[in-house]
């Protein structure tokens, strides 16, 4: 089929809004599935749709190519996160439309484009009358950008099910057009609330300012103390774990064409800020990070209001990196943060969603495969980096499964995933389809 028709069949997925963080759309959420149930069965696979505590997910299998053969795992998301702020949109955001050599649309990059390049390569595939070389499994989620426990269930209850020699997953970028990427980390998270409080109601400033904790001046001293004025964690023992680079990696790092000018023009940030001692590449991908995503308290609408506010709020998630573990860093941020509250001020630290960074196996002889597919799609051979991101299923296939995963992402670093105008390259999501095609031709 043509990039075209292919593209034509993608738009009707693209147009519904799988939100997943918000139970109005828990009806796209079905929708989503039943659509992607149908293509799997239009193209000859087994398929169905698996409820979880939280949205369902779709799980298809090809397995004609007989036990004696490589079973690859394909692993893709189709929820997306919400498309605000709308105002900031050029067109609809779950309308695709077409302008110049890109697909603007809610989740086109993230993931719905790149994991149908290979629903699409498996349709080319078995159109053109071959039988396929691999055995092939898809497994489908629908809350990658939520979190939360219900995945990591399936999975350690359908072991058998998932089997497999090898997982793909397209959900990440190339540097450009022409530079193909093969991530072989990705960092973790621990996602976090901080809730603190000093009194039952909001008090009169005039009164009893001068006398009392304002939490929100509380918050802010302890937000401030979690960074020393070198961007380094202040939290004790942070650094603990995380682990030495090998010689091989510092020296990709090191010539790693991922700069300061990248970030800001995709940014449009005038200036960048990080451990001096590390390249932006280092920073992204080697070297956690925390970050502050939103605080909240007291009066904040027109005019003026003197009032000593009763309680202030904060989220605020760490990017870990390996060897570091969500558990043991949680506990030395909440140890930590708990330090720093004065006597008289209560404190809540919740945690909210986690997932485990990860060090894939580079040297995995699947890595070759994708390195000649990458190179027969590019004409050129794809660069090795540690990615910034999460994508928390690779490290519960890896400890639940012993399943290695390869990512072998179709997107662009300026696709604006999570953004307004989230865009996805034609011309990429055709090398996509290429790449996907090429590496199941390694297994003929
Ligand atoms: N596809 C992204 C992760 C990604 C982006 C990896 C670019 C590599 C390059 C994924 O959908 C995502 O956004 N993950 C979340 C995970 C979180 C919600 C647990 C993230 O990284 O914030
Ligand atoms: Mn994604
Ligand atoms: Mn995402």
């Amino acid at each position: 089929m043509t990039t075209a028709q292919h593209l034509d069949t993608l738009f009707e997925l693209l147009r519904i809004p799988t939100i997943s963080a918000q139970s109005q759309n828990d009806n796209d959420m079905h929708h989503a599935c039943e659509w992607l149930h149908q293509r799997f069965t239009a193209i000859g696979f087994d398929s169905d749709i698996l409820a979880t505590a939280g949205h369902p997910l779709v799980y298809a299998e090809c397995m004609s190519a007989g036990p004696d053969k490589t079973t690859i795992l394909i692993y893709g998301h189709y929820d997306v996160q919400s498309p605000d702020p709308l105002e900031q949109w050029t067109s609809k955001p779950f309308e695709p439309e077409i302008r110049g050599n890109n697909v603007y649309c809610r989740g086109v990059a993230d993931d719905k484009a790149q994991l149908y390049a290979w629903i699409a390569a498996v349709d080319d595939w078995a159109t053109s009358g071959k039988s396929l070389p691999v055995n092939i499994k898809f497994l489908i989620e629908g809350e990658e950008e939520v979190g939360g426990d219900n995945l990591e269930k399936f999975i350690g209850q359908n072991q058998s099910l998932l089997k497999a020699d090898i997982c793909v997953i397209s959900d990440s970028h190339c540097l450009s057009e022409e530079q193909p990427i093969i991530d072989y980390g990705l960092r973790g998270i621990i996602y976090t609330e901080l809730h603190l409080a000093s009194f039952a109601r909001d008090v009169h400033s005039g009164i009893y300012g001068g006398n009392v904790f304002n939490p929100i001046q509380v918050l802010a001293e302890i937000i401030a103390k979690l960074k020393n004025d070198e961007h380094r964690i202040s939290i004790p023992g942070f650094y603990d774990l995380v682990r030495q680079l090998t010689d091989v990696e510092q020296r990709e790092l090191n010539e790693s064409p991922f700069g300061v000018q990248q970030i800001l023009s995709e940014t449009g940030a005038k200036a960048v800020a990080g451990e001096p001692d590390f390249s932006v590449a280092a920073r992204a991908g080697a070297r956690p990070s925390l970050d502050v995503h939103g605080i909240w308290g007291g009066y904040s609408d027109e005019g003026t209001k003197t009032i000593i506010p009763a309680s202030a709020h904060a989220k605020i998630s760490m990017r870990l990196v390996p060897f570091q573990t969500a558990e043991e860093i949680f506990e030395k941020f909440e140890k930590y943060v708990r330090r720093l509250t004065p006597e008289g001020v209560d404190i809540d630290v919740q945690y909210l969603s986690g997932g485990e960074p990860i060090l894939m196996d580079r040297y995995n002889h699947f890595f070759q495969k994708a390195e000649r597919a990458y190179t027969s799609a590019f004409g050129k051979t794809p660069l090795y980096e540690l990615s910034g991101g999460s994508i928390p299923v690779t490290a519960m296939f890896k400890t639940l499964l012993n399943l290695d995963c390869i990512l072998m992402g179709y997107g662009l670093p300026d696709d604006g995933l999570h953004s307004p105008n989230e865009k996805m390259s034609i011309s990429m999501f055709e090398k996509g389809i290429k790449t996907s095609t090429a590496f199941l031709a390694q297994f003929e």
